[in-house]
């Protein structure tokens, strides 16, 4: 809760806001906020600790503001990762993609704008519209969390959004989103006037692939139509799969035009020269900091086949696809029972997205041990007392 004296000329649109965040609590198991649960290893950490040294005795100089070694290292890794071999001028780094995306609608944004996207969805999207006085619509999703193709393209030609944002793997149901829809939705897209901007000027596609590294194999990234179009940015983040969560560092593929248009809003040297050596540091490991990707997509899987033969009310539960560290279930007549039943049993997981479903993200094989033993007692106590 907020104590926000009413002396204090709080923006009106502001006023009764509390600040966004979940939970942040010292439990045995967190499960809530999609981290990776691995620890990093201590040789990366000794060269985090290296290369953070040998900046620091020029922390009397701003740091680079164009991060390039840092740019550089995001293409390299982009290479790698997902095939497709950008410029330098093509990548984009701030604090975290919270920042990235923050930028984007600073930048794209703002008043008598609209920024469209399809819900449930990633609860930060509406924050950074109403801090940047961007109207945020929403298309529904379907029964199964895919998007509605067909509403999502009125909805983009009937408004003339500036920004139209996307996320695959979804957030909080771990949905892919086909490059085929992607592909659909540019070309609408590049024909589409945007409301209340230039004549000429088209939407820009932004698609969040925060969780992107946890895909099924063989899965291509958006990231690999960036060549051919100009509205189109891929926003990825250091936080998930590579471990580097409490570091902030997200970064953005796209036309250097995008980054361009970025580069007028950010904030003189946003990003630290701890951060832009910590990041590169760790960059120098990538194996290392990736190597438990393929097996939290395992335990993904075996939590996913485990929830689904679970009983609740006499029926097996729903567990939405996913190609993310966590899993959408339910659903549960009250979720609110459950999450504090699996609360005080010390697992803290997140009440998030459409009624009656909760998340879990994916932990260590421990943790993920702990859950499952405390969810069937859980279970069982809600049947007996029916
Ligand atoms: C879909 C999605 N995008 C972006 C973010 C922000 O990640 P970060 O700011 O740590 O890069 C999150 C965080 O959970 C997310 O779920």
């Amino acid at each position: 809760m907020t104590s926000i004296p009413s002396s204090l000329p709080l923006r009106n649109d502001l006023i009764g806001e509390e600040p966004y965040g979940a939970p942040q609590l010292d439990v045995p198991v967190c499960l809530n906020v999609n981290e990776n649960p691995y620890p990093l290893d201590d040789e990366v950490a000794d060269t985090i600790a290296r290369r953070v040294r040998e900046v620091a005795q020029n922390l009397n100089r701003y740091p680079d503001r164009e991060h390039i070694k840092l740019r550089q290292a995001f293409c390299d890794y982009l290479a790698y990762e997902s095939g497709t071999r950008l410029g330098v001028e093509q990548l984009w780094g701030a604090n975290g993609s919270n920042e990235i995306m923050l930028q984007i609608f600073q930048a794209f944004g703002g008043p008598g704008r609209t920024a469209l996207g399809c819900d449930p969805t990633y609860s930060m999207y509406p924050e950074y519209a109403r801090d940047t006085f961007t109207s945020w619509k929403v298309i529904h999703r379907k029964g199964d969390f895919t998007i509605d193709l067909d509403k999502t393209i009125e909805g983009i030609t009937s408004i003339g959004p500036s920004i139209v944002l996307l996320t695959s793997p979804n957030n909080p149901t771990g949905t892919n989103l086909p490059l085929s829809d992607v592909k659909t939705l540019l070309a609408i897209c590049e024909q589409t006037q945007v409301a209340g901007a230039q004549e000429g000027t088209h939407p820009v596609v932004i698609i969040d692939e925060a969780y992107v590294e946890f895909r099924n194999p063989g899965t291509p990234s958006a990231v690999s139509l960036i060549p051919e179009h100009h509205n189109l940015a891929v926003s990825r983040t250091m936080s998930k799969a590579f471990a580097f969560a409490g570091a902030r560092v997200g970064y953005l593929a796209a036309d250097a035009g995008i980054i361009d248009c970025l580069r007028i809003v950010r904030m003189p040297y946003h990003l630290s020269a701890i951060t832009q050596a910590a990041a590169l540091a760790a960059f120098e490991h990538t194996d290392l900091q990736l190597k438990r990707v393929a097996k939290l997509r395992e335990t993904r899987e075996e939590t996913a086949a485990w929830l689904r033969s679970q009983q609740y009310h006499g029926s097996n539960l729903q567990v939405a696809d996913s190609e993310s560290n966590f899993l959408l279930f339910g659903k549960f007549d009250d979720r609110m029972l459950v999450f504090n039943k699996l609360l005080s049993r010390g697992i803290l997981i997140r009440v998030v997205g459409p009624d009656h479903w909760l998340r879990v993200c994916m932990g260590t094989e421990r943790e993920m041990s702990t859950f499952r033993t405390a969810f069937a007692e859980v279970l069982a106590t809600i049947d007996k007392q029916q």
